[in-house]
């Protein structure tokens, strides 16, 4: 069994100074039978370490109904085999391009910004979590033969909060469950972000992108004595949808990461390797400048982050770049890369072959249909991603008179007597026509995944303000949600004939597939929506780009015949719905 500590300037293995050279793999976004290939691609760059997050809301759908908590437990095992040491970082906050930052919906309904505080009700539904949680991470602490080596604090808190009793408590929670490694906290390499986001006897690190010894130097200014480290060394960057693609060239990353060496230092790539956010998971920002109080910035589904191993698996211009500066902090010479996964024999085309209303779908798979005065969220609703139909009547007759979705988040396809009426967004939330009483309005609002970052994260979803006519809020709203997971088994939801008329809907299909292997899916003409291969879902697709095809694990589709949906939410391909295929990755 070994020990590991922080020493006065180096981190320690059984007393002998180490160097971690660590990248972050989040294996909730890397499909499990492709762990055991991206962790020995980490090795095969010179790596010594992975870093995961944990995402609480993945893990704890509802209060107290955990689902998979031992997947981190396995995905550690994997990296033990892989002969790498991990940072575990629990959050619970993990922002991460995450939904919501990692917290649960029913939480930050319930509580709002009261989270992440030292609040009781907060720190409350955390211990049962954590009484969860812990355990897999606590077995496999180095000190007992496992890879665990740190444990991460909370995330960035200092560009969140100043409640240093929040991050006493939390620290504390972690040492009385057992955690006996080294704790850490990280934030960005600015003076107010290390004072309220770091704690006495808690190593404190910090994340950049460049500029190493000026963040280094910031640092030292909080913590003079202590291993160096840069906990999240951005070394690409993430897409949102309507965007530009963003890369970073190659050889200025490698510059930067040499100089994060050169300064003595530890360090994580951030990311090493992206992966995916599957199943409609990926978060937002708020854009807007410095108070991140701005329009909505939805991310994209893949987490490609042009990171050194692609989406795909695949070694880059980065990776080998990398490799070459870490060959050198290397204690022997670095393992070849392992074989790759297997790619897709020859591209497929998918037969659709039905549709489902979205009504019809709604009848059964949707929750519950409510009645209030005023709409209510999406978390009343228990709607963590996907959608919900608001119904309202405008009493009559009476004139004509402007529709507005006021504090609509995120989009809402709109129908008025049964026909489509428009699209409404937020800040675009008034229909153009006016509509004259007596009317049924439908209203299907999209959440476009929950903000994970800045002062807004964790707002709810839905009508937040109400139905206006003219300046009379709509009372009386009938509501129902449609959870993304209900589609994971669609069930008797019965099909009709396809009918080739760009109607919204779920559609179903099959696709025969020679040489089963990762693949992409192709959806020209669509326009915005979710695919699931064999109950798999990929996750969003958007016409506004830039990310135009979504990537499929190969272990996900079988030999022979594959069963696609798409619950298409805007306009599908009008004619051409034999162009959706599958094509090599
Ligand atoms: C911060 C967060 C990460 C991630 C990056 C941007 O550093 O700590 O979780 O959101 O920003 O990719």
């Amino acid at each position: 069994m070994s020990e590991f500590t922080v020493g006065e300037t180096d981190f320690l293995l059984d007393g002998r100074p180490v160097r971690l050279l660590s990248g972050a793999l989040h294996y909730f976004r890397v499909h499990e039978a492709h762990w055991g290939h991206r962790l020995a691609m980490l090795r095969a760059m010179g790596l010594n370490c992975v870093e995961t997050y944990v995402p609480w809301n993945l893990h704890e759908p509802r209060p107290g109904r955990f689902e998979d908590v031992q997947a981190l437990g396995r995905f550690l095992d994997a990296a033990r085999e892989a002969g790498l040491w991990a940072i575990v970082r629990p959050g619970p906050y993990i922002c991460a391009e995450w939904e919501n930052g990692g917290l649960p919906h029913w939480l930050t309904g319930e509580l709002g910004t009261r989270v992440r505080t030292r609040d009781e009700r907060f720190l409350g539904h955390l211990e049962r979590w954590f009484g969860a949680l812990l355990p897999g991470i606590v077995d496999r602490q180095i000190d007992r033969g496992g890879p665990v080596i740190m444990v991460q604090v909370e995330n960035e808190y200092g560009s969140y909060g100043s409640d240093a009793e929040y991050l006493r408590r939390l620290a504390g929670l972690l040492r009385a469950q057992g955690v006996t490694v080294p704790l850490v906290t990280s934030d960005g390499p600015e003076d107010h972000m290390l004072s309220s986001g770091s704690i006495p006897g808690v190593l404190a690190t910090v994340n950049f992108g460049s500029h190493a010894r000026a963040g280094f130097e910031t640092l030292r200014r909080h913590r003079p004595e202590g291993p160096l480290m840069c906990m999240e060394f951005w070394c690409g960057w993430f897409d949102h949808w309507g965007g530009e693609h963003i890369t970073r060239d190659a050889q200025d990353a490698a510059a930067a990461l040499r100089e994060i060496l050169e300064c003595g230092a530890s360090v994580n790539l951030y990311m090493a390797h992206g992966g995916t956010s599957f199943a409609g998971w990926a978060g937002a920002n708020r854009g807007g400048g410095a108070l991140h109080e701005g329009p909505l910035e939805p991310d994209v589904t893949s987490y490609d982050y042009d990171a050194p191993i692609d989406e795909s698996g695949n070694p880059t211009d980065k990776f080998w770049r990398f490799r070459e500066v870490l060959a050198e902090y290397a204690q022997g010479p670095l393992p070849e890369l392992p074989p790759a996964p297997p790619r897709l024999g020859t591209e497929a085309a998918v037969l659709l072959t039905g549709r489902a209303p979205l009504g019809a779908v709604l009848d059964r798979l949707g929750g519950p249909e409510t009645s209030a005065p005023v709409p209510p969220t999406f978390e009343e609703l228990d709607v963590d991603r996907g959608l919900v139909r608001y119904e309202v009547t405008v009493p009559g007759p009476r004139q004509p008179y402007p529709l507005v979705a006021r504090g609509l988040r995120d989009l809402a396809v709109v129908y008025v007597d049964g026909e489509r009426a428009g699209v409404l967004a937020e800040g675009d939330e008034q229909l153009k026509e006016p509509v004259a009483g007596h009317a049924r309005v439908e209203l299907w609002v999209e959440s476009l995944g929950r903000v994970n970052y800045g002062p807004r994260s964790g707002e709810p979803k839905g009508i937040t303000g109400g139905v206006l006519h003219e300046r009379q809020y709509l009372h009386d709203v009938r509501a129902r949600g449609l959870r993304l997971d209900a589609l994971d088994d669609i069930g008797d939801v019965a099909f009709e004939p396809m009918a080739g008329d760009g109607a919204r809907g779920l559609y179903r299909g099959t696709v025969t597939v020679r040489g089963a292997g990762d693949a992409q899916l192709e959806l020209p003409g669509w326009t915005r929506g979710f695919a699931w291969v064999n109950g798999f879902n990929l996750g969003r697709y958007w016409s506004a780009g830039p990310q135009r095809s979504l990537y499929v694990p190969g272990p996900v589709l079988r030999e022979g015949e594959n069963e696609v949906w798409l619950l298409e939410l805007e306009e599908s391909a009008p004619e051409g719905t034999e162009s959706v295929l599958l094509r090599t990755a």
